[in-house]
């Protein structure tokens, strides 16, 4: 059953409770029928990461362990439902950094044994996309362009929980490649905000090479400009130059945007899609909102964007995503393991149960 269909039938809607422990941030949520949010906490570990300019690992962890608890308490608690309200207990099963992963499954899974419910093991960029559910109506096929810290990718989905890449990057993450080049112009982490705030302000862009790769690729290279970025700064340092850091962000900024807009507007009318959705913490962008959308009216594609709050990691993703496994009854082993590489279109509802 469709998440349509299970409204028009009447069926009272599950209560699913998800965690979110994938990279920095801890998030617990608790979500009503796939769509409407209860509860959604998420305590961010940046101003520890913060220091050491990236997230480390193993203090993402120790983090996670240290504040998961309290922190689905707390969802429960601001959902105002009991415990034994629960339908089920969703959590990342993937990707994301193997040690992070585990703390919020061993949680998760704790909780669905004491309960007695079904464990959903969900997947971090099916989060992402299905995201845009709880604010929006869905209608497929539809056309994901995923921006985030770990995946740049376009993803089509032609029936609800049917996952497609039709793109990815080649390199680097397009959040990454922001990260590395605020890191260059010594900006703190994470410096996708920085370098959005400083190319809003600037009145000059640097000019920077776009990469298109071959004409009909909907791939992403973001290395090439990363390392143009860094040209720039070197070349400016050794001749003893002042820098324009914000014309060089603008540069950067508006290389990246016109490639993003450009492929997915090509992939979003080469099939055909009814809506075009914009994901993942890239989605925060100021600059990629405001050209996706000039350029999507213009060519009469509906865009769905996601409120800031939905874009960054977060569990109330998670939930949504989880909700399609949960209308067709498709449960999780609680033998089940993070999988850091755990590949998209495998997690699509044909493909449950089938072997990977
Ligand atoms: O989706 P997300 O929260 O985590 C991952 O799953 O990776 O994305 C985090 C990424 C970071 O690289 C961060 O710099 C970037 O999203 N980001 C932005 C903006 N806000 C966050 N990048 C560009 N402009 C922004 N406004
Ligand atoms: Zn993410």
């Amino acid at each position: 059953m469709t998440t349509d269909q299970l409204a028009k039938d009447g069926v009272t809607p599950e209560l699913i409770l998800a965690i979110e422990t994938s990279c920095d941030e801890t998030s617990a949520a608790v979500v009503r029928g796939g769509r409407e949010v209860l509860s959604n906490v998420v305590s961010s570990q940046i101003a520890t990461h913060q220091q050491f300019g990236g997230v480390v690992p193993e203090i993402a962890s120790r983090k996670h362990v240290e504040t998961i608890t309290r922190i689905t308490e707390q969802a429960v608690q601001e959902a105002g439902i009991e415990l034994r309200d629960l339908s089920a207990i969703a959590v990342t099963q993937g990707p994301g950094l193997v040690g992070a992963l585990l703390v919020g499954i061993i949680a998760a899974k704790s909780l669905a044994m004491a309960l007695d419910v079904p464990l959903i093991g969900t997947h971090h960029i099916a989060g992402h996309i299905y995201a845009n559910q709880l604010v929006h109506d869905l209608q497929y096929p539809l056309l994901a362009l995923v921006a985030s810290g770990g995946h740049t990718e376009l993803v089509l989905v032609e029936r609800e929980g049917e996952f497609r890449i039709i793109g990815r990057t080649r390199d680097d993450a397009v959040g990454e490649a922001y990260d590395k080049v605020a890191r260059s112009l010594k900006l703190p982490y994470p410096g996708g905000p920085h370098i959005d705030r400083l190319a809003q302000q600037a009145e000059t862009a640097t000019p920077l090479p776009r990469s298109w790769l071959e004409a009909d690729s909907y791939d992403f290279s973001f290395s090439g400009l990363k390392s143009a970025v860094l040209g720039v700064i070197n070349q400016h340092g050794m001749k003893g130059l002042t820098l324009d850091e914000g014309a060089l962000a603008r540069g950067f900024q508006e290389s990246v945007i016109e490639v993003l807009t450009e492929k997915a507007i090509r992939a979003a009318k080469a099939f055909d899609v009814r809506q075009l959705l914009l994901c993942g913490g890239v989605a925060a962008n100021s600059g990629l909102r405001e050209v996706l959308g000039a350029r999507c009216e213009a060519e009469g594609i509906p865009l769905l964007l996601p409120p800031l709050s939905l874009c960054s990691d977060n569990a109330a993703m998670i939930a949504a995503a989880a909700h399609l496994k949960w209308t067709r009854r498709q449960f999780t082993e609680l033998d089940m393991k993070g999988d850091p590489g755990l590949p998209l279109e495998d997690w699509s509802v044909s493909r449950h149960g089938s072997d990977r």
